[in-house]
């Protein structure tokens, strides 16, 4: 069998607290399927960055480069600027590891309860496919005359049609695996250049894709029907910042932002693909120990799904289902008042 070398970055925050627990799930999902993994764990983090200037080694990405996967938790804390945080790790790591595609599953858990009354458990079951290298988290633009009337900031949104290309096809293929249908968030109603091209790319690749039914809304009223009927999706695709926001949103519908995984891939497998939940390091409730797991253990999953292990991941998700329909164990996030090692135990006893 192969040997599967994971780099674990668990960052900042309830990232440190966080990340331990799915090793832990890991440990033993791959001990039972007979998976080898091995680990080489980064400190790389906020703290790293006030002690030596930089959040990473300057030869950090080839050393993650010799790695299959990253398992990442969070960055950024108070202290450091955001920009500083996220430019000199998360975002470089997905850039030149081309992880072009962001995949984050919602799922509304039995068990859990959604904050609305539209949101039935085992009915709302869909996933975002985020354009995750381009758009308009584009380093094109800069910030002048700064502290003077004049003071300007410029942002440009760069949209190609190799980057959304490829991106719609994945959503589309993706559509086709599950239940062939794909919805585009667009708002080429506004006055946006970049829209209106978008749109004409969904109805090329559209084509090539018959067997998918699909459709467009406008970002605004797309939220509007997350809210409102958040059962109807199965494949959603955006750009960055559209992805970004409806994935918070689709997180808050399940239950709590705390169980949202995601998956950074490079389909071409040029480079690892990087696993992490989609919130960030929590500084409000980080070294209390109640952290939810179970986002980092679901992108763990994705992970070893991407890693060709499909059953050992259905078996974390299957336990993830059974800890939250017991609901004995669960995070203060979700209404309980379980530690992350208390709820990481009874996903390993439910395993
Ligand atoms: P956040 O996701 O860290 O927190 C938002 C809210 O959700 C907070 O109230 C937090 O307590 C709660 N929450 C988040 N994860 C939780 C979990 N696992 N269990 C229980 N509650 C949870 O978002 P933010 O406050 O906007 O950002 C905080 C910091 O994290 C910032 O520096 C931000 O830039 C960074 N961030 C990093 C990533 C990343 O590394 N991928 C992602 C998002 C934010
Ligand atoms: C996410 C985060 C990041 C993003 C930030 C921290 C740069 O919000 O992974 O969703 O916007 O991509
Ligand atoms: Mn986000």
């Amino acid at each position: 069998t192969k040997t599967h070398r994971i780099a674990l970055i668990p960052g900042d925050g309830i990232g440190t607290e966080v990340v331990p627990a799915a090793r832990k799930v890991l440990d033993v999902v791959s001990e039972r399927h007979g998976i080898e993994l091995t680990y080489t764990e980064f400190d790389w983090s906020c703290e790293r960055y006030l002690r030596e200037g930089a959040m990473m080694p300057d030869d950090g990405m080839e050393r993650l480069r010799e790695h299959d996967a990253i398992l990442l938790g969070a960055v950024g804390y108070p202290g450091v600027p955001d920009h500083v945080s996220l430019w000199g790790l998360l975002i470089p790591i997905r850039r030149s590891f081309r992880q072009y595609v962001n995949l984050r599953p919602i799922r509304v858990f039995e068990g859990v309860p959604s904050p609305l009354r539209t949101a039935a458990a085992g009915e709302v079951d869909f996933v975002i496919v985020r354009e995750n290298v381009e758009g308009e988290y584009s380093q094109v633009g800069g910030r002048l005359y700064q502290g003077f009337p004049e003071e300007v900031a410029i942002q440009e949104a760069i949209f190609t049609r190799a980057g959304v290309t490829r991106i719609l096809d994945y959503a589309f293929d993706l559509a086709a695996r599950r239940g062939g249908r794909l919805t585009s968030a667009t708002k080429s109603n506004g006055i946006v250049h970049t829209m209106p091209f978008w749109d004409e790319l969904v109805a090329e690749r559209a084509i090539h894709h018959p067997g998918v039914t699909w459709d467009q809304e406008h970002i605004d009223a797309l939220a509007a029907k997350f809210v409102l009927q958040p059962g109807r999706f199965d494949v959603v695709v955006g750009s960055n910042l559209f992805g970004d926001i409806l994935s918070d949103l689709a997180a808050a519908i399940a239950g709590s932002i705390g169980i949202a995984p995601s998956a950074n891939l490079n389909p071409e497998r040029e480079f690892p693909s990087m696993f992490e939940p989609v919130h960030g390091s929590a500084p409000d409730i980080a070294g209390r120990g109640i952290a939810n797991p179970l986002g980092t253990v679901w992108s763990a999953a994705l992970m070893l799904d991407h890693l060709g292990h499909p059953r050992a991941a259905s078996d974390i998700t299957d336990a993830i289902a059974t800890v939250l329909a017991k609901g004995a164990t669960i995070t203060p996030d979700l209404g309980g008042s379980a530690t992350t090692d208390e709820l990481t135990e009874a996903l390993i006893q439910a395993l």
